[in-house]
C-alpha cells in the first residue's frame, strides 16, 4: 500500500510516518501544500528511521501529487481545513482510494477541550461531502496521540476506532492499522456516528491536561 500523509509535516503526521515506517512495507508519503517542506519533514523522519535501525524511504512532495498513485490519502490537517485539503487533492482522487479523517472539531475555554463538530455533524461527514461521490471516506485515528506515535521506543497497546459507510474502505483502513504492533482498530459503525468518535479527542486532552502523569493518553477497549 502507498500511504499519503496530507499536512505530513505536522505532529500527527510525523507520528504516523514513523509508526508506518518503522512497523510496516508500506510506501509512507508525506504531504504538504510546500514542496519543499514536505522534502524536509521526509528526510528528517527517514534519518529518525535510521537513528532507530529502520533504513526506509519516505518520499515528499505537494499534497496533490503525494495523494497521486496513493493507495490511502490521511487528512493529517487541521479541521477547519479539511474540506479545502480534500477539494485540493480530488483531481488526484480515484474510487479505488481511501480518504482516512483523523480530525475533530474543538474548541476550548479555561476548563478544557469541547467538541464543537461542524454543521454537516462531524468532520468526517465534511470530508465525505468534499470528496468525490466514488471515493470512500473512513474517520479514524482520532484517539491517538501524536507525540506517543512519535515515542519509537513506546510501546502503544491503543485501539482506533474506525467509522465509514463503505465496508471494503474500512477494512482497507483496519489492514494498515493492524500492521503497526500494538494499535487495534475497532469498528464503531457508519458514517453517521462519526461525531461520537470525533468526542474522543477532546475527552483525550482533558485527561492528558488533569491526569498526573498520562501525557498521552490513548484508550483500549475491553
Ligand atoms: N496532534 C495529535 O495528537 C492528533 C491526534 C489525533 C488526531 N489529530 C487530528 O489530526 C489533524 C492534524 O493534527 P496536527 O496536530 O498534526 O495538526 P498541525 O500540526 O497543526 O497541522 C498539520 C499540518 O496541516 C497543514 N495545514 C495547516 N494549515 C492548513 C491549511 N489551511 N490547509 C491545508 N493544510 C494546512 C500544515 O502542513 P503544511 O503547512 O506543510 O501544508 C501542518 O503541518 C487535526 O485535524 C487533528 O484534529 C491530531
Amino acid at each position: 500500500m502507498r500511504i499519503a500523509l496530507l499536512g505530513g509535516t505536522g505532529d500527527l503526521g510525523r507520528g504516523l510516518a514513523l509508526r508506518f515506517g518503522f512497523h510496516t512495507d508500506h510506501d509512507v508519503v508525506v504531504g504538504s501544500r510546500d514542496p519543499d517542506r514536505a522534502h524536509e519533514a521526509a528526510d528528517a523522519y527517514e534519518s529518525t528511521l535510521h537513528d532507530h535501525g529502520r533504513e526506509r524511504k519516505i518520499t515528499g512532495f505537494e499534497n496533490a501529487m503525494a495523494t497521486d498513485r496513493a493507495d490511502v490519502v490521511v487528512l493529517a490537517v487541521p479541521p477547519y481545513h479539511v474540506a479545502d485539503a480534500v477539494e485540493a487533492v480530488s483531481g488526484t482522487l480515484d474510487s479505488d482510494d481511501v480518504v482516512v479523517s483523523p480530525a475533530a472539531g474543538m474548541r476550548r475555554d479555561e476548563s478544557g477541550a469541547h467538541a464543537h463538530p461542524p454543521s454537516a455533524g462531524s468532520v468526517t461527514a465534511l470530508a465525505a461531502d468534499a470528496a468525490p461521490d466514488d471515493v470512500p471516506v473512513v474517520g479514524a485515528f482520532h484517539g491517538l496521540a501524536a507525540g506517543r506515535l512519535a515515542a519509537l521506543g513506546a510501546d502503544l497497546g491503543i485501539d482506533t476506532l474506525l467509522v465509514g459507510d463503505d465496508e471494503r474502505a474500512k477494512e482497507v483502513v483496519s489492514g494498515i492499522v493492524e500492521d503497526v504492533d500494538g494499535l487495534r482498530a475497532l469498528d464503531a459503525g457508519g458514517l453517521a456516528n462519526a461525531a461520537e468518535v470525533e468526542s474522543l479527542t477532546p475527552l483525550l486532552l482533558n485527561v492528558a491536561r488533569h491526569a498526573d502523569g498520562l501525557h498521552d493518553p490513548g484508550v483500549s477497549f475491553r
